[in-house]
């Protein structure tokens, strides 16, 4: 590695790079998949079953990540070819083209929450550019099918995580992510606060909480566990090369095993407190829970509505927090894609190709985003594969079946073929007590899991009804 790398960016301090994964693990995932979810699949009997496979899986597969990023000290692509001698570099390229699926339908919706942070600030001082009281459904109905307003908005998200991520691993995302998550979580707990005190409020915390067991009788467990893994698999940013581009940034002496923990704990901490302030405030304005675009566009749109003169305020603070949420996954979507590009001119002693690698992926990246915003939500463009709407086709290909299969082989291969090689990389920074437990869950649990995902992805994919 020496000589080689020389140039290489890394992390400022152990806490920036925590805020950072942490930053890419909370976004839009946690918002509005987690909370609907859990209280559709069974309420706290979820969250405990949530909880097991994060334990289990989660844990193992960031720490994996993260291990062997810091192992080969390279991203995505060269640390798949350097640590599996050549064989496994379609892995890393795998990895490298479902962010680049996902990055443009996730500024698309970000910039969504950017136009939703712009009008509810409009309310506050009643301009012509507020929400003006519309209903949320009519307000981003109108929205997704004013396709020039959205590929603007898309377009802008694009710019800022561009300007960002441009600027480097820790003068651009450590910088942006030490003020920005940190604000996150006071923006949420001072939602939290609001809704939970709101009258009613106790009907969505039982929504979410109220154990309901039998959601896990008979052949409901499996679409319980498929609904749950894919979650999880999505929200802590995994099988998408982030935590191996993130890792690699990490310094020697940096503890891995206890940063596997921290950053998926973190997640699911920050999802609970989401469903905290979504959740009873929509019960108690009567609307109906649900998942998706719907939840954070219409239904919170028409609760902030309900709340008389404070509802601009909170909405504004809403929707400033989703903006924040989003920034920071786009940041690491975009990071993975151009990591091993950066890289690669590095190694060729071309000096610091970042800027404009995050240029070439940006403007790509506009042309996704762009087809997406056309599409207005499988309005106006022919469904692709003949069935989804843009959006979702982008997804379902990116999370659906790119990122089970990478996750899938990388456990596959570190478990049974290059045994003990991420083991000891860490325990070159850590006294790894669970050593035993991570082996265990890498050869036997972690494969299961991600081959579980994978067949409720291609479930839904097809629409086979299996689970
Ligand atoms: N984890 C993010 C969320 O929950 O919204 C989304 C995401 C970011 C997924 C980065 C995958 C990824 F690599």
């Amino acid at each position: 590695m020496s000589g080689k790398n020389d140039g290489r960016e890394s992390w400022g301090s152990n806490f920036g790079f925590l805020m950072a994964a942490i930053g890419s693990a909370v976004g839009l995932g946690n918002l509005w998949g987690f909370p609907y979810k859990m209280g559709a699949n069974g309420g706290f009997a979820f969250f405990i079953l949530y909880l097991v496979l994060v334990v289990f899986a989660g844990y193992i597969l960031v720490m994996t990540e993260l291990a062997l990023g810091r192992a080969t000290g390279k991203s995505i692509i060269p640390a798949y070819r350097s640590a599996t001698d050549g064989k496994g570099t379609f892995i890393g390229i795998f990895s490298t083209v479902a962010p680049f699926l996902i990055l443009g339908f996730y500024c698309y919706l970000g910039g969504y929450a950017l136009k939703y942070a712009i009008a509810n600030l409009g309310d506050i001082f009643h301009a012509s550019w507020g929400v003006g009281g519309a209903d949320g459904a009519d307000f981003f109905t109108a929205l997704f099918t004013n396709r020039g307003e959205s590929r603007v908005y898309t377009i802008l998200f694009i710019l800022v995580t561009v300007l960002i991520v441009s600027r480097g691993v820790s003068s651009g995302i450590e910088k942006f992510n030490k003020i920005a998550m940190p604000g996150l979580f006071i923006l949420l707990v001072i939602v939290v606060i609001r809704s939970c005190t709101l009258p009613g409020a106790g009907a969505g915390i039982a929504f979410m909480f109220k154990p309901d067991w039998s959601a896990f009788a008979g052949k409901g467990i499996i679409s319980v566990l498929a609904s749950a893994g894919g979650q999880m698999f999505f929200s802590i940013s995994i099988g998408m090369g982030i935590m191996v581009t993130y890792g690699s940034y990490m310094k020697k002496d940096d503890d891995i095993a206890k940063s596997g923990l921290i950053i998926p704990l973190a997640d699911t901490v920050i999802a609970i407190l989401a469903g905290l302030a979504i959740m009873p405030a929509v019960f108690a304005f009567g609307m109906e829970p649900s998942a998706g675009p719907g939840l954070l566009f219409m239904t919170l749109q028409n609760v902030f509505n309900s709340m008389g003169a404070a509802g601009p305020v909170f909405g504004t603070l809403f929707y400033i927090l989703v903006c924040i949420a989003a920034l920071t996954s786009s940041m690491s979507l975009l990071e993975a894609i151009i990591a091993s590009f950066v890289d690669k001119a590095l190694d060729k002693g071309q000096g610091n190709k970042r800027k404009m690698y995050c240029w070439i992926a940006g403007v790509l990246t506009m042309i996704t985003g762009a087809s997406v915003a056309m599409d207005g939500l499988g309005t106006y463009l022919p469904p692709m594969f003949g069935r989804f709407c843009w959006l979702d086709g982008y997804d379902l290909l990116a999370e659906g079946i790119l990122m089970p299969i990478a996750a899938l082989l990388t456990v596959l291969y570190f478990g049974w073929i290059k045994k003990d090689f991420l083991q000891a990389e860490i325990k070159t920074s850590s006294t790894f007590k669970t050593e035993k437990f991570y082996t265990f869950c890498l050869k036997f649990v972690a494969p299961i899991f991600c081959f579980f995902v994978l067949l409720g992805q291609i479930d839904s994919f097809f629409g086979l009804g299996w689970f």
